[in-house]
Parts: structure tokens; C-alpha cells; sequence
């Protein structure tokens, strides 16, 4: 059980076998006034003369006791606690090292909510089971151990009676896990979920407003955020009575020892001081078996946690090599890509099931060097995925893609980063500075290099009327700037890492339509000579396109320029009509407007 947790501790370890060892001693020190109190009340029962410099000295034993169990719990817990967040930080380490190996598409698609608490929320739990679980519990059940034995040589009889509570309540425990166990599944995958539609409803709640949405999503909260809490009571309501059945039991130690062996002193089957020391040494273990089963339920819980926590990682890594970019060109190559996301959902027994549904099928084309090749399509029909295909965003489920020759498996993501420049739709801005932001493109690129990136994509006059102009703040994920606004940063980026491909999704979606056109000045700058795949859903932008490949429903119907597509091919003609009908609508309500 403890296995997992010692791999991640390393040289910590040590640590919380100290504090196991001192806790030890701390509950040693609480069971010792209970043995010094028996040496007091049965010379006193037996009549025995006994001199007050005894008592007194074994008063004063029990004072010693008393504070040293109290001194030793505080250096235990301390040691303890230095260990398990040595522990927990070398666990987040360990955990962001297995995450840089993901796929980063995978990572993205967890969702900020699940990655928040996996860091955050799950790793602290594990605190729990190393600073008090493991040493206090361990110590709180070591200790009543060797009382029992000693009380077995003290008085067989006496101490079987003494253990008669111990069988009933570990009957109990042991259904308390096994229902807990059950329920966990199921608790824990709604806590997931829980978190997630959390963060959502917050990201959110601007279009939520927008479109009067706020019932339904509130609906969406309210019934995770129930959920929760039904799981949490199921769970709760299923190992509860156990649980009390289980704690009202343990701690009677002398609920057979006090009427039982009373009757057998009576009859002279044991001795009255045996009798008053196995009462004063069960009375003594009352409260650390109470403490131990206070800790025992936590430790299932935090194993399934860890458990949970590697699943999260079990994803394969990204397929990549060492090797650096040897391809012969920069020409790209789709071959047989098939490849669809995975999903999971919570099954029955709250064990995540994990689908894959293909968006990709069977894709095969060939983007020239040096030349424009654009992709269109319908929405959903898997455009933007084969981009991030490209960019190395996920593993093919089949297939390859190459560039030059060389797969992008064969080469490592540092060295396919260095041939590419990806501009999304919707671009993360740090929360520095937005020249620090557009450096992101090139790091070793001097201010009038980024500055003169930034006037090519028309930044500019955006940048000259904030009050710091390129030095000011891109504020919280670039919240302070307008979509168009992000994307030319995004394409200031793309301008200053010049690099021999670029692609661009949908890359002036934002743009009105005098910034389109100064913003297609700057792409046409940017792409100059270089590999081109451009997504567009303004099909006029993309006529001029050496090569227009049309997706549909994930697969490829056809390629093509854009006169031979018209000709030859539905589906293109289908999108071609809509962005007539679209551009004629804008001028009907133009006309109108006036
Ligand atoms: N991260 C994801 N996880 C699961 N499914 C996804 C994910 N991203 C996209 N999909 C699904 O994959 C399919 C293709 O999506 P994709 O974004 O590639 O379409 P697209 O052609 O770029 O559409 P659009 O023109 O609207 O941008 C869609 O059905 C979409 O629902
Ligand atoms: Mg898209």
C-alpha cells in the first residue's frame, strides 16, 4: 500500500520512519501513567504498606510521562511534516516531468479543473497519509499490540477477554473499506467532474449572459454540484454505520474484562492485581486504538488516490526522437493519417472509460515547398485537427506525416517547433509585457526586431494608444486586448520567428474588414517563399491557393485548384455558393444600413 508513496519520498523516507519511531515513543509515554497508576492502587487494594516518597516518585513518573508524550508528538509531527512536503514537491516534479512527455493536445484536452486538482488538491491529500496517517497511525496500532502481549503474560484469561471487542470491530472495519472502496469510484470521478464545470461556469459566463443561457447552465452547475454531494453521502451513508458500529466497539477494551473478570477473581481463577493491571492497561490503549482507526479509513481512500493520479497519466507519451530536422525540403506529407480524440467517461463502477472516436480518416495529400495549400470544409469536418496534427499537437492513431521526408515522430518536437509557425485562432498571451509577448516568436531578438514584427502585423496602431505602448501589461491571458488585437500579436510572433512553414488557422477570423486587408498584406509579407497551409472559411482569401484540398466528415474528397474544384467537385461548390450567398448578404445589409 505504502510502496507507491516510498518511490516518491526517495531520500524522505527516512524521515517518516524517524517520526514513526518518535511517535511510537509519544504513545509509549502515554500508556506508562496507566502502569505507574497500577503500582499505586493496588498495594493501596491489597493493603500493602507502601511509603509516600513511592507515590510521590511515581506521581511524579506519571507528570514526566504526561509531558513527554505531549514533547514527543510535536518533534514527531514535526519530522513528519518535513518529509511529506519534501514529498509531495519531489510528486509534482515527478508528475510535471511525466506531463512534458504527453502529447500536448492531450494535456490541453484534461481541462484546467482536472489539472488543478491532480496538482493541486490530490497531491495535498497525500499529506494526510504521510505526516499523520503512516507514523500516528502506525504508532497507535504498534503500542496496543505489545500491551496485549504483555497482558498475555500477564493473565491469558484476563487478556483474551480484553481483545473480545477487537474481532466484532475489525469485522466491521473490513466492510467499512469494502463499501468505501465502492463508492470511491463514483465520489471521486464526480469530484473530477464537479471542479471542471466549476471553472467552466466562470470561463463562461460571459456568453452564458449574452445568450440568456444562465438557467441552463446554471441547471449544468447545480446538478454537478449535487451530484457531489450525493456521491459524497452515498459513500459517507455506506461506510458510516460500519464505521460507528466499528468505533463504539474498539475502544471498550474492558467490556468483558470488568463484569468477567471480576467473577473470575471472585471465584479465584485470577489474582486481584492481575485483574487491576490488565483494567488499568486496557484503559491505557482505549484512546490510541481510537486514533489508529481514526487514520486507518484515510489510508484506502489515499491509495485509490494515487492510483487515480498515475491513470491520469497513463497516456502514451508523444512519440519523438533526440534527432534534429534532416528533412530534404519543406515539402508536407499526409500519409493515411487516421486519428480521433479520446474521451473518457465515468463507467458504472466510476472506473473512466476511454473511447476514441476517428475525426481523421485515411488522409493522404502532399503540401509543396514554397507553396499555398489550403484547407476548407465545413465546421467540425476535421480542418484545424489535422493542423494540430502537424504541429505535433497528438500521435496519429495511424499513418504518418513528414516533412521532407522526415516523420515527425523521427525528430524531436524542439526541432519540428523550429520549422513551424502556428497561428491559431485563438492565441495565449502571457501576462508580461506585449513586447515580451511577441519575443515569444524569437527569444534572442532585439527590441527594434520585435517592434518592427509587431508594425508588420499591424499592430501598431492598437500598441501606440495604450498608455505604455509596447511595454504595457498583456493583462490576465491577454483578457485586456480584443480577439482581432491577439491575433496580430499572434501573427507578429509568427513574423518574428520567420520560420520556413507556416500555418495559420483561420488566422484574420477576427479581423474587420480594414484590418483584414492591411493583415493579409502582413501574411503575404510572412509567407513569402515558404510552405503555406492556410484554413480558411472566407473561401475568397484562399482562391488564389496553389492546391485546395476539401475535407469532409474527417476525409479527404478532394484536392485541387480552385477552377478545376468548381468544376469537378460538390462539396466545394456547396461551400463556394454559401460564400457567395454569405458576401452578398454583407452587402444587401450594408445597402440597407445606409
Ligand atoms: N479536443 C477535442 N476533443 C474531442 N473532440 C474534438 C476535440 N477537438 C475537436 N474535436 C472534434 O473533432 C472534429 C473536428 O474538429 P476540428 O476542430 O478539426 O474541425 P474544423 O474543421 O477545424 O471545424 P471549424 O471550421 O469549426 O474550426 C469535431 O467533430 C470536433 O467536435
Ligand atoms: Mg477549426
Amino acid at each position: 500500500m505504502f510502496k507507491k508513496i516510498f518511490e516518491y519520498a526517495g531520500p524522505h523516507k527516512k524521515g517518516i520512519y524517524t517520526a514513526t519511531a518518535v511517535m511510537l515513543l509519544s504513545v509509549l509515554m502515554g500508556v506508562l501513567p496507566f502502569v505507574l497508576a497500577y503500582q499505586i492502587i493496588a498495594p493501596l487494594v491489597m493493603s500493602d504498606p507502601i511509603g509516600t516518597a513511592y507515590v510521590t516518585t511515581r506521581l511524579a513518573g506519571i507528570l514526566v510521562c504526561l509531558v513527554l508524550q505531549a514533547i514527543l508528538n510535536g518533534w514527531g509531527l514535526d519530522i513528519s511534516h518535513r518529509a511529506a512536503y519534501n514529498t509531495l514537491l519531489r510528486l509534482r516534479v515527478a508528475l510535471q516531468k511525466r506531463f512534458e512527455t504527453l502529447p500536448l493536445g492531450v494535456v490541453q484536452d484534461k481541462g484546467t479543473g482536472t489539472v488543478k486538482k491532480l496538482f493541486v488538491d490530490d497531491v495535498d491529500s497525500l499529506e494526510l497519509l504521510m505526516a499523520h496517517s503512516l507514523p500516528e497511525g502506525i504508532a497507535n496500532l504498534m503500542v496496543p499490540i505489545a500491551v496485549y502481549v504483555a497482558m498475555f503474560c500477564v493473565d491469558w484469561k484476563l487478556a483474551l477477554m480484553s481483545l473480545a471487542s477487537v474481532p466484532l470491530s475489525l469485522v466491521a472495519m473490513m466492510l467499512m473499506y469494502s463499501v468505501g472502496m465502492k463508492q470511491m469510484g463514483p465520489y471521486y470521478m464526480a469530484g473530477q467532474k464537479m471542479n471542471n464545470t466549476i471553472i467552466e461556469y466562470f470561463n463562461g459566463m460571459e456568453v452564458v449572459k449574452v445568450f440568456n443561457k444562465d438557467a441552463d447552465s446554471f441547471e449544468r452547475f447545480r446538478s454537478d454540484v449535487t451530484s457531489y454531494r450525493d456521491n459524497t453521502l452515498a459513500w459517507y451513508k455506506a461506510a458510516w454505520p460500519w464505521m460507528a458500529i466499528y468505533s463504539c466497539l474498539l475502544p471498550c477494551t474492558i467490556i468483558l474484562t470488568l463484569p468477567l473478570g471480576g467473577w473470575f477473581t471472585y471465584i479465584g481463577l485470577s489474582s486481584l492485581p492481575d485483574l487491576i493491571l490488565v483494567l488499568c492497561l486496557s484503559l491505557s490503549i482505549g484512546l490510541p486504538l481510537l486514533k489508529a482507526m481514526g487514520f486507518l479509513p484515510t489510508m484506502p481512500q489515499l491509495n485509490y488516490k494515487i492510483t487515480a493520479l498515475e491513470q491520469m497519466l497513463d497516456a502514451a507519451p508523444l512519440q519523438q526522437t533526440e534527432d534534429s530536422f534532416r528533412g530534404k525540403d519543406y515539402t508536407i506529407t499526409y500519409n493515411d493519417v487516421t486519428f480521433g480524440y479520446q474521451t473518457s467517461q465515468p463507467g458504472p463502477d466510476g472506473q473512466p472509460i476511454v473511447s476514441v472516436n476517428n475525426v481523421i480518416t485515411n488522409v493522404s495529400f502532399t503540401a509543396r515547398a514554397g507553396q499555398k495549400t489550403a484547407l476548407v470544409g465545413e465546421s467540425g469536418s476535421g480542418k484545424s485537427t489535422l493542423a494540430k496534427l502537424l504541429i505535433h499537437y497528438y500521435d496519429p492513431q495511424q499513418g504518418s506525416i513528414s516533412i521532407g521526408g522526415q516523420k515527425l515522430r523521427d525528430m524531436s518536437l524542439t526541432a519540428l517547433n523550429n520549422q513551424i509557425s502556428y497561428v491559431a485562432q485563438d492565441q495565449y498571451l502571457f501576462n508580461t509585457s506585449l513586447l515580451e509577448n511577441i519575443r515569444v516568436g524569437r527569444l534572442n531578438a532585439t527590441d527594434d526586431e520585435v517592434i518592427e514584427a509587431a508594425r508588420k502585423a499591424q499592430c501598431m496602431e492598437f500598441l501606440e494608444k495604450l498608455p505604455q505602448g509596447i511595454h504595457s501589461m498583456a493583462g490576465d491571458a491577454g483578457k485586456m486586448l480584443s480577439g482581432g488585437q491577439r491575433q496580430r500579436i499572434a501573427l507578429a510572433r509568427a513574423i518574428l520567428k520567420d520560420a520556413p512553414i507556416v500555418v495559420l488557422d483561420e488566422a484574420t477570423a477576427y479581423a474587420d474588414p480594414e484590418n483584414e486587408e492591411k493583415m493579409e498584406a502582413a501574411i503575404a509579407e510572412l509567407v513569402k517563399g515558404k510552405t503555406l497551409i492556410v484554413i480558411a472559411h472566407k473561401l475568397p482569401a484562399i482562391m488564389n491557393a496553389d492546391q485546395i484540398c476539401v475535407m469532409a466528415h474527417g476525409s479527404l474528397v478532394a484536392t485541387g485548384t480552385h477552377d478545376k474544384l468548381l468544376e469537378s467537385c460538390e462539396e466545394y461548390k456547396k461551400l463556394w455558393k454559401a460564400a457567395q450567398d454569405s458576401a452578398e448578404w454583407k452587402v444587401h445589409t450594408a445597402k440597407e444600413g445606409k
